[in-house]
């Protein structure tokens, strides 16, 4: 059995607009100490479809499908069952560490109080194991620094302190969505080496959502790629790389910058993102493709594995530059 099965979830928002159909039948799974990429532009239903997984939907949202962790059924659990899953079987960072560190208490404090609630354990024990974990991601004088308030640390330290903090109850499953958008780029390579440390030293699958994929390789084992709310393809981070079996896909590995590429051959994908409240009744995709065929904006392609393998497109994988 996978750690946690999403299966044909979908997330309706209601809006004075009209509905706003942000995930529209995504299915995937994440086994125990994996790692797995949501990868695709802004608005494509990747926070989304993570939100509706920890029961953090805004007001005006509602999930169907399912999500089962450890067999259970997340979607339908009451406010109070998920308040017991979260921070100690599941967490989650976000890309501003400022959102969740409260900034007028301390560090210790916060930290302290994750482990009293779910662990039942004293201040000052609690403070310690906070104070480990600190050291644990690399905090330097974690034990001093610990009664500081957020404001006295920089943005990558933020990050480290969310860090820690959603690994004190050490749960199974991290989600880290978009954890290094806000920080330049060597505290990024910093975080994701420390992300790839705690996967190791402690066994968390983690599941990381990015519309970045030069983030992704080297880091994650599967990618997922979703465009419109929608799973585009999914297959071993090696092999989306080495020979992407989606247009957007090929698109997004265009727009990557390389090394081993003059920076004159980046491209962007033409058009704009889709409207969630009007998506084609084909493949979301079909307006902005270039290789699109005929009956690709009317007929939503089935979704077809092959192996390790799946994607959601009429055209041929081989034909897929
Ligand atoms: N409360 C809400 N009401 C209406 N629409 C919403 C609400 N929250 C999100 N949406 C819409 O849901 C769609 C998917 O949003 P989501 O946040 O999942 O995108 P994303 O892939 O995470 O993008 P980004 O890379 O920008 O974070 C977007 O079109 C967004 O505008
Ligand atoms: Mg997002």
């Amino acid at each position: 059995m996978s750690l946690l099965e999403i299966e044909d979830l979908k997330v309706t928002f209601t809006t004075a607009d009209g509905d706003v159909n942000a995930v529209n039948g995504v299915s995937f799974h994440i086994d125990k100490g994996e790692t797995l990429a949501i990868v695709g532009e802004s608005g494509s239903g990747k926070s989304q479809t993570a939100f509706a997984t920890m029961g953090l939907l805004a007001k005006n949202g509602r999930a169907t499908g399912k999500a089962r962790f450890d067999g259970q059924d997340l979607l339908q659990m009451s406010q109070r069952e998920f308040n017991a899953i979260r921070s100690k079987d599941i967490a989650m960072i976000f890309q501003d560490p400022m959102t969740s560190l409260n900034p007028y208490l301390k560090v210790s404090d916060q930290m302290a109080e994750v482990l009293m609630l779910h662990k039942g354990i004293g201040k000052s024990q609690a403070v310690q194991e906070s104070a480990h974990m600190l050291d644990a991601v690399r905090i330097p004088d974690a034990r001093a620094r610990i009664t500081m308030y957020p404001h006295e640390f920089s943005g990558g330290m933020r990050q480290r302190i969310m860090i820690a903090m959603s690994l004190l109850c050490q749960p199974r499953l991290l989600i880290a969505d978009e954890p290094t958008t806000a920080l330049d780029v060597t505290v990024q390579a910093q975080i994701m080496q420390l992300l790839g440390d705690i996967r190791q030293d402690f066994g968390t699958a983690v599941i990381l959502i990015t519309h970045d994929l030069g983030v992704v390789a080297g880091f994650c084992d599967r990618t997922l790629v979703m465009y419109g709310g929608q799973v585009m393809e999914e297959g071993t981070t090696d092999d989306i790389f080495a020979t992407p079996a989606h247009p957007y896909t090929s698109g997004l590995l265009k727009a990557v910058p390389r090394l081993d590429r003059d920076d004159g051959d980046l491209l962007t994908i033409a058009g704009e993102p889709p409207d969630m409240s009007n998506l084609p009744t084909g493949c979301p995709f079909s307006p902005r493709c270039v290789v699109s065929l005929d009956h690709c904006s009317n007929q939503r392609p089935a979704m077809e594995t092959t192996g390790n393998r799946r994607r959601a497109c009429h055209l041929p994988a081989s034909e897929v530059a």
